[in-house]
């Protein structure tokens, strides 16, 4: 009998269509997102779960599901995952990294730059029709800082953090990395964390939200950084306190801050850094172009064709499973 594999999602990219020829798919078809009791319901009986990062797939879950043999989730952060509770079940958990890279590295890029330069705060000026012949121009008309020759620290420097790295190089900056592993990357100079924060004008985000690294940034740490620092955030909400960041947008500890990923998305009325017009704020839209998102499409898609013919999947976050898998009776 053909396995069962749910799809919450109708998926980009076209390797999605080869998973039919290899099991029975359901895909959600909406109207919008599945509800958890709704993802319980459907997920009943499949053997694989080809996800997105807004499924929440809990012990809960996991353990109503005996039938379950893989997950396979549309992004490289699997913080919406319980990856103890698939490792303990011996239960493979894909996901994309690689593909998604020079994307999010172009919005990395792209917040830092608008929220240095204002660009969010000039918009709304023209579009709610302040730019009058009274206000047309004058030598402090909205001034930023200048990123090009400034300092940059990258906290994280896996792919994403070194593919900004390249991009500051362009623009003449001085870049300092922290990464728990230390790394050579050329024109990267290696620092602490509290180096790190004591000497960029700009800090960027690029780890992945764990135990350790939640609230990592935090009122301590931010009071640690250059006065009038730029921070930029496209990793996970949880990673930077957004109360702590708040206060320090009011002071001006922190200048301005570019911010793609939040706490509780989507975003409620009273996040604090909604108050804050030097706040460029963006949706969690740093790997959304139609390219990227095909190509991370595509790679849950051939993750869940793998686990499906009994192979191992090219990007699993718990390769230890396959060990637990060999070491059970045939
Ligand atoms: C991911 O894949 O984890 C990203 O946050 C999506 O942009």
């Amino acid at each position: 009998m053909r396995k069962r594999v749910l799809v919450t999602h109708q998926l980009p990219g076209d390797h999605i269509h080869n998973l039919t020829q290899h099991s029975e798919v359901n895909v959600w078809m909406g109207p919008g997102l599945l509800s958890a009791q709704g993802l319980r319901e459907e997920l009943a009986g499949c053997a694989g779960l080809v996800c997105l990062l807004t499924d929440r797939i809990d012990k809960a879950l996991i353990d109503a599901m005996p039938d379950l043999a893989f997950v396979s989730s549309m992004s490289v952060g699997v913080d919406h995952v319980d990856v103890a509770a698939l490792t303990e079940r011996g239960i493979p958990l894909g996901h994309t990294p690689g593909v998604l890279v020079d994307a999010t590295a172009d919005t990395a890029f792209a917040l830092m730059l608008s929220a240095a330069r204002r660009l969010g705060e000039a918009d709304r000026f023209i579009r709610q029709g302040n730019w009058t012949k009274e206000n047309a121009w004058s030598p402090d008309f909205f001034n930023g800082v200048d990123v090009s020759g400034a300092t940059l620290g990258l906290v994280g420097l896996g792919a994403t953090g070194q593919a900004v790295a390249r991009r500051a190089a362009g623009f003449g900056m001085r870049v300092l990395a922290y990464n728990r592993t230390p790394r050579e990357v050329p024109e990267v100079e290696m620092v602490s964390l509290e180096e790190l924060l004591q000497l960029s004008d700009f800090v960027s985000i690029h780890l992945a939200l764990t135990d350790e690294t939640r609230n990592l940034i935090n009122a301590e740490r931010i009071a640690m950084m250059k006065p009038g620092v730029v921070l930029v955030n496209t990793a996970r909400g949880g990673i930077v306190d957004e109360t702590a960041l708040g206060e320090a947008l009011s002071t001006g500890q922190v200048y301005a801050a570019g911010i793609d990923v939040f706490e509780q998305e989507p975003v409620p009325a009273d996040n604090p850094l909604l108050g804050h017009s030097n706040v460029m704020l963006a949706p969690h839209v740093g790997s959304s172009t139609t390219r990227t998102r095909a190509k991370m499409a595509d790679l849950a898609a051939d993750n869940a064709l793998a686990a499906l013919q009994g192979q191992r999947m090219l990007h699993c976050v718990n390769p230890e499973v396959y060990d637990w898998q060999s070491s059970q009776p045939a």
